[in-house]
């Protein structure tokens, strides 16, 4: 494991906007314009921006929340914001066109500072078409509370976007994915990361982490360090909601202890300049 020091992160200045009233929370902080410094939450942000930080994904969604806030923002802005949202659109309806109607895309704010990538969708996620809303999601928003991060402030994915599943007894249930439902999974998330552009990745398990870190990647060696991913990005990895689901008494507490001081790692690495380490 080598040590680097961060490169600027990859929010773009173009889309980070300036002037406006000052509002926020340690978490929605976010970058100056050309700066490599984190700027503080209480930053001054645009009008538009903190439109943005209350709506989840969806042009819809969007319009709203400039019609609540009463504040348009600048045509330059708006137009910068339907671009992106109409981006993502496109690419979620393709993959969906792609991979079948069962297919589980990503969701949440398209300003997040924060990504959050698991493996692959589950039976609830696939009902529901939506990721992370079974018993590990409920799980996960748990977790994510408790470190002071709102879900509606993140955008949540996946690496595989179709439910890995085998058949025996007459029963189906979730197997691992493999290698090449990761490839085709990554091509939509790699998409998904360049629009989002998100300060930090936060992966779930080891399949996101290999994907995005690298091959070697060993979840009780490499917990909680900040890499630099595959996108560039910062990306800290920690156990899956559904392998802490698993653990009982003890264990249960031990490791459950360890995600929410990964999730402080990860939240820490937007308030500061962050060192990152390469899986060799
Ligand atoms: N587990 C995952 O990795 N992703 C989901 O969306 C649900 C469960």
């Amino acid at each position: 494991m080598s040590c680097a020091r961060s490169r600027t992160a990859p929010g773009s200045a173009a889309r980070r906007c300036s002037g406006g009233s000052s509002e926020g929370s340690g978490w929605s902080g976010r970058r100056k314009a050309g700066s490599r410094r984190w700027t503080p939450a209480t930053a001054r942000i645009s009008p538009a921006e903190r439109a943005f930080r209350s709506n989840p994904c969806g042009e819809r969604k969007i319009a709203e929340g400039f019609a609540r806030t009463g504040i348009p923002g600048t045509r330059e802005e708006r137009e910068s914001v339907e671009k992106r949202v109409a981006s993502w659109e496109k690419l979620r309806q393709d993959t969906l066109k792609r991979l079948g109607p069962e297919a589980v895309f990503g969701e949440g704010s398209p300003d997040a500072r924060v990504a959050i990538v698991g493996e692959a969708p589950g039976y609830n996620e696939v009902r529901q078409g939506r990721p992370f809303v079974g018993r590990a999601g409920k799980l996960l928003d748990e977790l994510l509370a408790q470190s002071g991060i709102e879900r509606e402030e993140v955008y949540i994915t996946n690496v595989v976007k179709i439910r890995p599943t085998r058949e025996k007894g007459g029963r189906t249930s979730n197997r691992p994915p493999r290698v090449g439902e990761i490839r085709e999974g990554m091509e939509a998330l790699l998409k998904e990361l360049e629009l989002i552009e998100p300060e930090v990745l936060i992966l779930l398990g080891n399949t996101p982490a290999r994907a995005l870190v690298g091959k070697s990647f060993a979840m009780t060696k490499h917990r909680g360090t900040l890499f630099r991913s595959v996108t560039g990005t910062p990306a800290v990895a920690t156990f899956h909601p559904a392998y802490l689901l698993r653990q009982e008494g003890e264990d249960y507490r031990r490791v459950r202890r360890l995600v929410l001081e990964d999730l402080a790692a990860a939240r820490r690495a937007l308030e500061e300049e962050p060192e990152l380490h390469e899986l060799e």
